[in-house]
């Protein structure tokens, strides 16, 4: 099952409340290529309205800034993003209303919860931003009400990926049919 970073927060969750307690898995999809992956990003973004935090779940290599980067295409970011692993957070110009301001973190090296909780991500986005946040995982405790999960993990054949979305939350509740429609963007039935 799904592997805890190390040296990361505390795992809150079993495996079964992945996406956070709460939390129901809401559709499952194959890619096949980074290409089909960032794909999937970008439906995601597409769909994605300001407020939303996103959490990238996954092991090391699973995907996750891949999907990043076409997530930040989706908003109409033209900066190059790579892993915000150093930096903790990173901050993208959007070029696309209504979404002005992309944040991508990664709590990868936080080893305390409350460093989470202070970071105040759902706060952050409040006016205008969407967040996306690697190894949210370990955090859906801290990282708001509304969460949808993105969980990333090896298919059978080298470069696949299944890619598994959660969701919790009122803000989400009407965005499945949308969901279900951007897993297929990139990906096919497993
Ligand atoms: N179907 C796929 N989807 C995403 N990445 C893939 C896929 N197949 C192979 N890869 C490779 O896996 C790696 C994923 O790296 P990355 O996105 O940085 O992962 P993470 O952020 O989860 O650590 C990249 O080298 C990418 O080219
Ligand atoms: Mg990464």
């Amino acid at each position: 099952m799904h592997q805890r970073p190390r040296g990361a927060v505390t795992a809150t969750n079993e495996p079964s409340e992945l996406g956070g307690a709460g939390a129901a898995s809401l559709a499952t999809g194959v890619t096949r290529s980074p290409e089909a992956t960032r794909a999937v990003g970008r439906a995601l973004a597409v769909l994605s309205q300001p407020g939303d935090v996103v959490v990238l779940a996954g092991d090391l290599g699973a995907g996750k800034t891949t999907l990043a980067q076409g997530f930040a295409t989706g908003l109409g970011v033209t900066d190059p993003v790579t892993s915000p692993t150093f930096a903790l957070m990173r901050q993208y110009r959007c070029a696309l209303a209504p979404v002005q301001a992309l944040l991508h973190l990664d709590l990868y090296r936080l080893d305390r919860l409350a460093e989470v909780a202070d970071l105040g991500v759902a706060q952050l986005v409040e006016e205008d931003a969407v967040a996306l946040v690697e190894w949210g995982d370990v955090a859906t405790s801290v990282l708001g009400d509304d969460l949808l999960t993105v969980w990333l993990r090896p298919g059978a054949e080298p470069g696949e990926r299944i890619v598994e979305l959660w969701t919790r939350g009122e803000r989400w509740d009407g965005r499945a049919g949308e969901l279900r429609a951007a897993l297929r963007a990139g990906a096919s039935r497993p």
